[in-house]
């Protein structure tokens, strides 16, 4: 091998590099990776459940209510209620407005309130008003008790409905303790069984 033939290779193989990296420049122009809105990349949820930084909002698995209420805020309850205070009546010894008056409602008797009209859809459901049924019925009145009178679309927000719920129960001279998470909730909902190994 002569010289010559050594730089005839040598310069086969600089032109196949400055080809492709001059292919990788175009290719990179051509296929910019757009700038994420924030920075970082999305980590499995369960992953971002126990971290609690991610944002869970996505598709969060429904989380029982007593996990929403530990951390429900009554002074926000308070302000999404004046969505139900167009119809009710919250202070003690208030009586009905279009609905019947909501001081004490949480494990009040269902259609409790004497002189006040009650559809029979509602009447017909009997029980106490438990945290759980009061929750299901302003999920979707229409859904939880067909032909009632409640005239009110539902809070879709589970946590705004744990606001709401939250405060609801303050009303009371007696307020009961709200369910603890422990024993209402299967530890498996509050933490998954086995987080993903570490992306390294
Ligand atoms: C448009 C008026 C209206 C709105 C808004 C409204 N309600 Fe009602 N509510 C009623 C009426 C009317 C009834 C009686 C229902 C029946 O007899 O079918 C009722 C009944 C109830 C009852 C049953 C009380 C009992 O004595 O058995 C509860 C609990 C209740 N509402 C909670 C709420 C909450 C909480 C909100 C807000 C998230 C709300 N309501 C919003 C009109 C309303």
């Amino acid at each position: 091998m002569d010289s010559f033939e050594v730089n005839k290779i040598a310069g086969g193989v600089l032109g196949t590099l400055l080809a492709t990296m001059g292919l990788g420049l175009v290719a990179a122009w051509f296929y910019e990776a757009p700038t994420p809105a924030k920075p970082g990349y999305d980590l499995p949820l369960a992953m971002a459940e126990t971290s609690g930084t991610g944002d869970s909002k996505t598709a969060a698995p429904a989380k029982p209510l007593p996990v929403l209420l530990a951390s429900a805020s009554p002074e926000k309850g308070a302000n999404l209620a004046k969505a139900c205070g167009a119809c009710h009546n919250f202070e003690k010894g208030a009586g009905a407005k279009i609905g019947p008056p909501l001081w004490g409602v949480v494990d009040r008797p269902v259609a409790s309130i004497p002189g006040f009209s009650y559809s029979e859809a509602i009447k017909g459901k009997g029980g106490d008003w438990s945290l759980d049924k009061i929750n299901a019925f302003i999920t979707s009145p229409k859904g939880y008790a067909p032909g009632t009178k409640m005239t009110y679309a539902g809070e879709t927000d589970p946590q705004k409905r744990a606001d709401i719920l939250d405060y609801l129960h303050t009303l009371s001279d007696d307020p009961k303790p709200l369910p603890a998470v422990s024993e209402a909730t299967p530890a498996a909902a509050v933490q998954p069984a086995a987080a993903p190994a570490p992306v390294k």
